[in-house]
């Protein structure tokens, strides 16, 4: 069957805890308010492009327990195909995530089922005559590897989202047609310290060397760059006065651009298109929950931007 899009990659059950600031060391700190839901970057990612209209299909692994059929239940629902999504092994994914008053998170993970996918579960019919594959790093690294490496034998362009970062080998980097990484993700891999806009232009510009495609490096409130063959260039983030929780905004913003790129708009419209997405999700609580659709999107967008998916 052919898709719009496939993610191969992680899904989490999410415990959200909303708190006014961190604990400190050997502190027992009262939070305000529990949520729990389905996330995981790979699930986050792969139900924001559902919910812009895309067709996709997600390859990963839950466990045998009542969080993972949650999560496949809520994938179903979200549209997305879920029939290369296994159970196995005992426990699901979690993420632990800390929503602080400023709508900014912090998170841990438990690996869980995610880390038990395959590499026999990532088989080349995944990749045959599919425009686009999406990846991040919460499933192992070898798993990653070998996607890349079928989805480029069979010209199907890979979108890397090596969130949490970590080391990718060159030759797979060089594979790598859009490569979307934040500001922490970009400072790990090019070594440097990525504290403002001009060092991201800089990064960005290091990372481009070492892939095939173009590298876009977030950076919240300060927006984005992009580098490409033209250059580095800077795009402003669009201004959010309500900001609830940025949970799963990154996955958010990279749904945006695999919409653009599955319809054939340059990264150039598509980075202000995915902030518009972005912010229209963080004015909510949760991740996939506060997704927006491509109506509310179109909402939120400007005259001008609505050209884009006229
Ligand atoms: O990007 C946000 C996601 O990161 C959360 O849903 C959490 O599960 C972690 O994977």
């Amino acid at each position: 069957m052919k898709y719009d899009i496939v993610v191969i990659g992680s899904l989490n059950y999410d415990i959200l805890v909303q708190q006014d600031r961190l604990p400190e060391i050997g502190e027992t700190f009262t939070g305000n308010e529990l949520l729990l839901m389905p996330g995981g970057k790979g699930a986050n990612q792969a139900v924001q492009c559902a919910k812009l209209g895309l067709n996709v299909n997600m390859i990963g692994c839950v466990g045998n327990d009542i969080y993972g059929s949650a999560l496949i239940k809520s994938l179903d629902g979200s549209n997305v195909s879920v029939a290369h999504i296994t159970q196995r092994g005992k426990t699901s994914g979690i993420g632990i995530v800390q929503i602080l008053e400023s709508g900014d998170y912090c998170s841990t993970i438990i690996k869980g089922a995610n880390y038990l996918i395959e590499e026999s579960d990532i088989s080349e019919s995944l990749f045959k005559e599919q425009p686009l594959v999406i990846l991040q790093s919460e499933i192992p690294d070898h798993v990653v590897e070998r996607a890349i490496k079928l989805a480029s034998h069979h010209h199907c362009k890979i979108l890397l989202n090596n969130a949490p970062a970590r080391e990718v080998s060159r030759q797979s980097l060089s594979l790598v047609d859009f490569l979307v990484v934040n500001e922490t993700e970009a400072s790990f891999m090019s070594k440097m310290s990525v504290a403002s806009v001009n060092d991201a232009l800089t990064s960005a510009a290091e990372l481009h060397k070492r892939v095939r495609g173009q590298v876009i490096i977030t950076l919240g409130e300060k927006g984005a760059v992009l580098s490409s063959d033209e250059g580095a260039q800077h795009y402003p983030a669009v201004f959010c006065p309500d900001v609830v929780d940025t949970t799963g905004a990154g996955d958010s913003f990279i749904g945006g651009i695999a919409y653009c790129l599955v319809n054939d708009i340059s990264l150039q419209e598509a980075i202000p298109f995915a902030a518009e997405i972005s912010s229209c999700s963080i004015q909510k609580y949760g991740g996939q929950s506060s997704f927006p659709m491509l109506p509310d999107v179109a909402h939120a967008l400007t005259q001008n931007r609505q050209r884009l998916f006229s």
